[in-house]
């Protein structure tokens, strides 16, 4: 892994982490390729994103969205947003994480798209993740896991997640199930050490009713603009 900070302008107020987010989406823009369309990822990190990226809305043909949240920001922004299967290859994606390891593995769907948010990936050259610092850990595991899961395998999988050393439950919204973009649930996982990452989500990805695992090792960062208080730290894996 290699480095380096771009230093903010000095303030005896350190940044919040709200203004951490804005100041890795507003770096983000480097990547995005004028001319070209760009995978955009979901969450509170990537709306800052998805406002900067407004200011060259007229240099790019549009974006593949990982959730019908973020279609909904960009488009309110006059940014287009193409179906993923109108597009061929992504030359980069943009997103956020709930986690990412000192190799680019990352943990998401704290924000419940994991699903779309994975298939973007899958189809782009270059992942850039954008994140605070909170989010780097040695060893993935700190965050609830996210599963997305098939409803009437929920109670099967939580059983499978019991037996590996995990406290599983299927996440509420309003005192019910809460329903995914692709009408699934999601369990989220407390107490797990993800030590192998690939192996972990080559693993728990063959179960039975498991739409998406929230690990993303596979589908790792190439990148990650970190927000830091000495600056915008870029780490590359
Ligand atoms: C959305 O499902 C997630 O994968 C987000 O990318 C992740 O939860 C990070 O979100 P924040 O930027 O809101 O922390």
């Amino acid at each position: 892994m290699t480095h380096n900070t771009a230093p903010t302008p000095h303030s005896s107020t350190p940044l919040t982490q709200d203004e951490l987010k804005t100041l890795v989406g507003q770096a983000a823009l480097q990547y995005v390729v004028p001319g070209e369309i760009v995978g955009v990822g979901t969450g509170s990190t990537v709306n800052k994103f998805i406002d900067a990226l407004a200011s060259m809305k007229d240099q790019i043909k549009g974006a593949v969205s990982s959730s019908v949240a973020s279609t909904e920001r960009l488009t309110a922004l006059g940014i287009k947003v193409f179906d993923s299967n109108e597009v061929d290859r992504l030359s980069v994606y943009i997103d956020g994480a709930d986690e990412i390891d000192g190799q680019g593995n990352m943990v998401k769907g704290g924000g419940a798209a994991l699903t779309r948010e994975k298939i973007v990936a899958a189809q782009s050259a270059v992942f850039v993740c954008i994140a605070d610092e909170s989010k780097l850990v040695t060893t993935l595991g700190k965050f609830p896991l996210p599963v997305e899961v098939i409803p009437m395998a929920t109670r099967r999988v939580i059983a499978q997640f019991a037996a590996m050393g995990g406290s599983a439950h299927i996440r509420l919204k309003d005192g019910n199930p809460l329903v995914t973009d692709n009408g699934q649930y999601i369990v989220d996982v407390n107490g797990l050490q993800i030590t192998d990452p690939l192996a972990f989500e080559s693993q728990v990805s063959q179960w039975p009713g498991v739409v998406t695992l929230g690990v993303f090792a596979y589908q790792r960062a190439q990148v990650c603009l970190l927000g830091t208080a000495d600056g915008v730290k870029t780490m590359k894996f």
